[in-house]
């Protein structure tokens, strides 16, 4: 931002100088940066203030040009209706880089969360049911935008909202009392169960009876019988062991796994609630809240039986989030077929008096998986899980190792990286609404868009260092004027502003970006530009973008969830 600054200061002077008067703040916010660095590293849009000083902006522009001074940039120039501005490309260098070596592992960091709490509720699995990657962007994205927070020192509370009530548990039990035993659990883990479950929806198409048992086993469970508490406590610790694994080699953890459940005894409030401000109808014998003011279904609230919904946890969850943590956002990082839930529950809430439903609440939807152009989670009628994914990832990872770089120590730790780093990578590449389709090979190229390029460019960035270590000179930036060199400048210098905006939009795919065009002009300047050479001044202004560029991949990969490994 300090170059954003230091143009609008600058301008802002040329313009009081030039038509005597101070210049509207609103319109020197209309600073832009074009895309074309040729067309000036900043570009000033003129047109907005013809009006109000009667002059055509072309005329403007110039009347700026007359008026502009400053030694920190080394050129300006009219075009159109544009007054454009080409920094000093030394003064550039030094301070782009001494702001990424002095800031180490904080830069791009503020405080702008300071005292602000964000909920962000992600991953939320379902209980008996194997991770698969169907949730693999919720986790991925969520667990992004979690650690993009804090590093904005906002106060993260990390919700894992688990899918842990509902009348298929009492199928659940149903069905492992008549069928299964505690060793066929232990050996065949959440997938036992869920054969257990694909079994007792075989059987109960010819025996009804099944169904009833069901029911009366979610009873008990209901009425808080111990048998059926035990066996399903059981059930949902085996589902959070297993999750757990995937959790641990993905570095996530969460604050909260209040579930589904957590709600049972903090429903019957909001009904109430509902009930005394007049929004509940009947409708069948259910309760529901009318939405048709605004176009939408009806919010179904109380099944006639008496049974709530998962709309009805979501109020309760809502309204206790906003009790206990107070927060200024709340984020449901959620599939895009949830969109009507989310946009329900936020309406309901928004009736019931909340106005903070509508300001501050976020439903971060997302698009689809697929995996090699099958769709969502199937594969041949199979579901690809999470864990099954991982370690192929890690696998392949391996065998690229073995074959690129065999000399290589503690390849079990490389390949992990690289491997988990590809799948990441290729999840948070796109904007989240983009359906993705997940390629091994894609994913694994080391050339292209992938996670293992952008790991390749930091162990390129490493070893360049180790072999430069020796140069102790101080760095003369007039080196680094190159179009390649100030290019690289440029991606290091717009990455705090990449983060804002990831933040702001709830986008993770910004810093991947960001990372991205970072990598990818590094390894231009390298392939364009020797760095070791006789002139150690010189030498040492290309190590220090060197180190820049490393300590910056690093950062924002590990924003990401992506590992460095220095050696690859
Ligand atoms: N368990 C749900 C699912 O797998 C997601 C829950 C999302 N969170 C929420 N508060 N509704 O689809």
């Amino acid at each position: 931002m300090y170059w954003h600054k230091l143009a609008t200061k600058a301008i802002a002077e040329a313009f009081e100088k030039g038509f005597s008067r101070p210049a509207p703040d609103n319109v020197l916010q209309t600073l832009e940066v074009p895309p074309d660095s040729s067309l000036g590293d900043f570009a000033f849009p003129c047109f907005k203030l013809a009006k109000e000083l009667r002059m055509a902006p072309p005329k403007i522009a110039q009347t700026l040009k007359e008026n502009f001074s400053s030694t920190q940039f080394e050129r300006t120039e009219v075009k159109g209706a544009y007054f454009n501005l080409f920094v000093n490309k030394e003064a550039f260098a030094s301070s782009v880089i001494e702001d990424v070596l002095s800031s180490g592992d904080r830069y791009g960091s503020s405080d702008l969360g300071q005292g602000k709490t964000c909920c962000i509720d992600f991953s939320s699995i379902n209980i008996a049911k194997r991770f698969h990657i169907g949730h693999l962007s919720t986790t991925l994205i969520g667990a992004a935008l979690a650690r993009i927070y804090r590093f904005q020192n906002w106060n993260v509370v990390s919700i894992n909202h688990l899918g842990d009530w509902g009348t298929q548990f009492g199928n659940m039990i149903a069905a492992y009392k008549l069928w299964g035993n505690p060793e066929m659990i232990e050996q065949g883990g959440v997938q036992a169960l869920s054969d257990l479950y694909v079994r007792f929806h075989k059987e109960a198409e010819e025996d009804k009876a099944l169904l009833n048992l069901g029911r009366e086993w979610f009873k008990k469970i209901e009425d808080g019988d111990e048998e059926a508490l035990s066996i399903f406590n059981y059930f949902k610790e085996l589902t959070l062991k297993d999750a757990q694994k995937v959790y641990e080699l993905l570095g996530i953890e969460f604050d909260s796994y209040a579930g589904e459940s957590f709600y049972n005894d903090k429903m019957t409030p909001v009904i109430d609630e509902l009930r005394q401000k007049d929004l509940l109808t009947e409708s069948d014998g259910a309760l529901v809240v009318d939405l048709s003011e605004l176009d939408m279904p009806p919010c179904l609230i109380l099944k006639s039986d008496g049974a709530t919904l998962y709309a009805t946890r979501d109020l309760a969850a809502a309204l206790y989030r906003k009790k206990t943590y107070d927060f200024s956002k709340c984020l449901y990082v959620v599939a895009y077929q949830q969109d009507l839930h989310f946009r329900q529950l936020f309406a309901v809430l928004k009736k019931m008096g909340y106005s903070w439903a509508e300001s501050q609440m976020e439903h971060v939807a997302f698009g689809m998986v697929s995996y090699e152009g099958e769709s969502l989670s199937t594969r041949k009628g199979k579901v690809i899980y999470l864990d099954d994914l991982l370690k192929k990832a890690q696998e392949k990872a391996y065998d690229i190792l073995l074959e690129k770089s065999p000399g290589i120590k503690d390849k079990d730790t490389v390949a992990r990286q690289v491997g988990i780093g590809a799948v990441i990578y290729a999840t948070l590449q796109n904007n989240r609404i983009k359906d993705i389709d997940f390629w091994w090979d894609r994913a694994l190229n080391f050339d292209g868009e992938t996670g293992p390029y952008v790991q390749y460019t930091y162990a390129r960035c490493q070893s360049v260092l180790q072999k430069g270590a020796e140069v102790q000179d101080s760095p003369d930036y007039t080196c680094l004027e190159s179009a390649v060199s100030q290019e690289a400048l440029k991606n290091l210098y717009s990455f705090p502003k990449a983060l804002q905006d990831a933040l702001n939009r709830n986008e993770p795919y910004i810093i991947t970006r960001c990372i991205t065009d970072i990598a990818k002009s590094y390894n231009r300047f390298y392939y364009e530009e020797r760095i070791l050479t006789e002139n150690k001044e010189q030498t040492a202004a290309r190590l220090a973008l060197t180190r820049a560029v490393a300590q910056t991949i690093k950062t924002g990969c590990g924003l990401l969830g992506i590992e460095m490994p220095d050696k690859m």
